[in-house]
């Protein structure tokens, strides 16, 4: 015990000397963190609205360094780990998708007060948002020209788009467990979104149809749905508390606003895995 430990009055020795030592806002850069929210109108509903979008920012950080690891596991053939992060990154879409639930309370006039002050800003030029759609094999090229200004976060966001997804990585596991899957979509263009061969499709139903002797795969294809269905669910629940907020306004990105988050909701990312459950 140091002179400067102390004793708290339930009796525990608590830790108070940090002169050589790293406290917690230390490793976990707090001051800068807690600094990032800079209101533009001054209006007491402005910090939820910050807030919300910093917190799915963070969690989409994670999902990104757990895809990305997820990839090059499968990539590997090694599926188990994969496995694992995946498991992860569903967790972290639940949090996201609950978030809704918070941002639910900002009602229409409460929002009207400062909506102005964004300007054109929108969610929709969130690059961490695109990177994980690149992810996922959803390669839209729009934020590249957004982007073009940062050199750094454009090569990031170009590296991203032309990578393989982690569809292309599961295609390349179906082909080495011996599936005759397609040769040109294992050397295709990864920066085009992939919609579907017929290939892939019969190795899916094969595996669907005999689970117990492809249980990995089956596990694989499993948790990629998981994967894809948070991000429906999260993108229904953004598309409603949008309409809940702003009505059929425009967005402030440029866009329809309710109607092209509807319109988005019917892309798929792993046509396939969808298809083969109407064939069954
Ligand atoms: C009051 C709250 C919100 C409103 C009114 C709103 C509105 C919109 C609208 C209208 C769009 C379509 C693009 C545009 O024209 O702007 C959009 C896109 C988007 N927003 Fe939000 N949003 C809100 C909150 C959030 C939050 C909390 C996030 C979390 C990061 C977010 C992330 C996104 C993303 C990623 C897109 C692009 C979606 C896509 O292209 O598929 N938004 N938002």
């Amino acid at each position: 015990m140091t002179a400067d430990d102390k004793k708290a009055p339930q009796g525990e020795l608590l830790h108070t000397d940090f002169t050589n030592n790293m406290t917690y806002g230390e490793y976990l850069a707090l001051d800068q963190l807690l600094s990032s929210q800079t209101l533009l109108s001054g209006h007491h509903d402005e910090m939820l609205f910050i807030v919300i979008h910093q917190v799915s920012e963070l969690w989409m950080k994670l999902i990104i360094h757990e895809v990305q690891a997820a990839i090059s596991s499968i990539r590997k053939a090694e599926l188990q780990p994969a496995f694992k992060m995946l498991a992860r990154v569903s967790a972290i879409q639940s949090q996201m998708t609950q978030a809704w639930d918070v941002l639910s309370t900002l009602t229409p006039a409460e929002y009207m007060e400062f909506r102005g002050k964004l300007g054109r800003a929108s969610g929709f030029q969130s690059y961490q948002y695109r990177q994980i759609e690149y992810l996922l094999g959803y390669k839209t090229p729009h934020i590249l020209t957004i982007y073009e200004k940062d050199p750094e976060l454009h090569s990031l966001l170009k590296t991203a788009y032309h990578a393989p997804s982690i569809y292309d990585a599961a295609i390349e596991a179906l082909a080495r467990a011996g599936f005759p899957i397609d040769r040109h979509l294992l050397k295709r263009d990864y920066s085009v979104t992939y919609t579907g061969d017929p290939t892939v499709k019969a190795a899916w139903m094969q595996i669907y149809n005999d689970v117990h002797a492809y249980w990995n795969l089956y596990q694989l294809a499993e948790k990629l749905m998981d994967v894809e269905d948070s991000v429906q669910q999260w993108r229904f629940r953004h598309m409603k508390t949008v309409e809940r907020i702003i009505g059929f306004k425009v967005g402030t990105g440029g866009s329809s606003g309710v109607q092209y988050l509807k319109n988005v909701l019917d892309h798929r990312f792993f046509p396939e895995l969808w298809d083969v459950r109407t064939e069954l």
